[in-house]
């Protein structure tokens, strides 16, 4: 992205400088021009129509330009492709708290493959911070209490600054970390040797959907109490209020945070909140959970629920 958002600022900046030149030079001409010597009476001018719509009509069309370029790539960065690999980030003050799928953590350091979509799931632990990668052109901001996201797709190995770019109290300046993008097989060594993994991000989710209980109601084999939950992710949920939403990652959080807020049809609103008793990093072991009963298995979502409780 960063070729766009480098072309847009230029062009903003070749126009502000060629406005500014021009009024420069044309206030110094008439100033010698009509000066007072020359023209001791100034003609009575009413105004002039045609005069009026080109300077209305000339600078409406280049703010259009800007304002269409700065909108296509505002969009092209609020959409994550499909198929980017996704990396959780949680900030709290003062640090970045990475996880990845493979269920390896990074703190301050966010270790990324050459030439791949990289989706980041954020959130906070405390206040607002905004995760700022200034080479990449990205910048999104953290908050507590939901999921923001943010992608890019690193074309240059090395190593890159990362800021928290949102006031985030006294340390808030030394909020700083490094990007670091790797050739493709120094970064599956490095996920390989990444240290203390205790499996996967969704096979933490997994235990944690046991501890907590969540199995008792959520059956995948029959019925249950609450809904089964396998192949629901990003597909859309009727509500008991005839509202229709998409599972995503913030529904899936809310659901666990504040169940009574959006019941699925059918169903009663009987879930006891889980707020103050997940972690940011076990909701989102969670919610990388949910996320792959839909994936395994390519076709499971479309399968009976009796065929899924033979395949396990
Ligand atoms: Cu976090 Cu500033």
């Amino acid at each position: 992205m960063a070729w766009q958002v480098d072309g847009l600022y230029f062009l903003l900046t070749a126009v502000s400088a060629f406005f500014t030149l021009l009024i420069f030079v044309l206030v110094l001409v008439f100033a010698i021009k009509y000066r007072r010597a020359v023209h001791p009476h100034p003609a009575h001018i009413e105004g002039s129509l045609p005069l009026e719509l080109t300077w209305t009509l000339i600078p409406l069309g280049i703010c259009m330009v800007f304002f269409a370029w700065g909108s296509l790539i505002f969009f092209q960065e609020a959409r994550p492709p499909k198929g980017a690999m996704e990396v959780y980030a949680v900030a709290k003050q003062w640090m970045w708290k990475f996880e990845y799928e493979g269920g390896q953590r990074d703190i301050n350091q966010l270790h990324v493959p050459l030439g791949r979509d990289v989706r980041m799931i954020m959130s906070s632990q405390d206040v607002i911070h905004s995760f700022y990668v200034p080479a990449f052109r990205i910048k999104a901001d953290v908050l507590p209490g939901r999921y923001t996201e943010t992608w890019f797709r690193p074309t240059k190995a090395g190593t890159y600054h990362l800021f928290c770019a949102e006031y985030c109290g006294t340390d808030h300046s030394g909020m700083i970390g490094q990007v670091i993008v790797m050739e493709p097989t120094e970064y599956q060594a490095w996920l390989s040797g990444g240290g203390t993994t205790t499996g996967s991000l969704a096979a933490n989710g997994e235990q944690l959907f046991q501890q907590l209980g969540c199995a008792t109601c959520h059956r995948f084999d029959t019925q249950g109490r609450g809904p089964n939950l396998i192949g629901i992710f990003g597909k859309p949920v009727l509500l008991d209020d005839g509202r229709t939403v998409t599972a995503d990652e913030n529904y899936i959080r809310e659901s666990i945070l504040n169940p009574g807020a959006k019941i699925v049809s059918g169903f009663k609103p009987i879930m006891p909140t889980f707020q103050g008793q997940v972690s940011e990093e076990n909701l989102m072991a969670l919610v990388a959970y949910i996320k792959s009963l839909s994936q395994q298995k390519g076709s499971a979502s479309n399968q009976p629920v009796s065929d899924m409780a033979n395949a396990q």
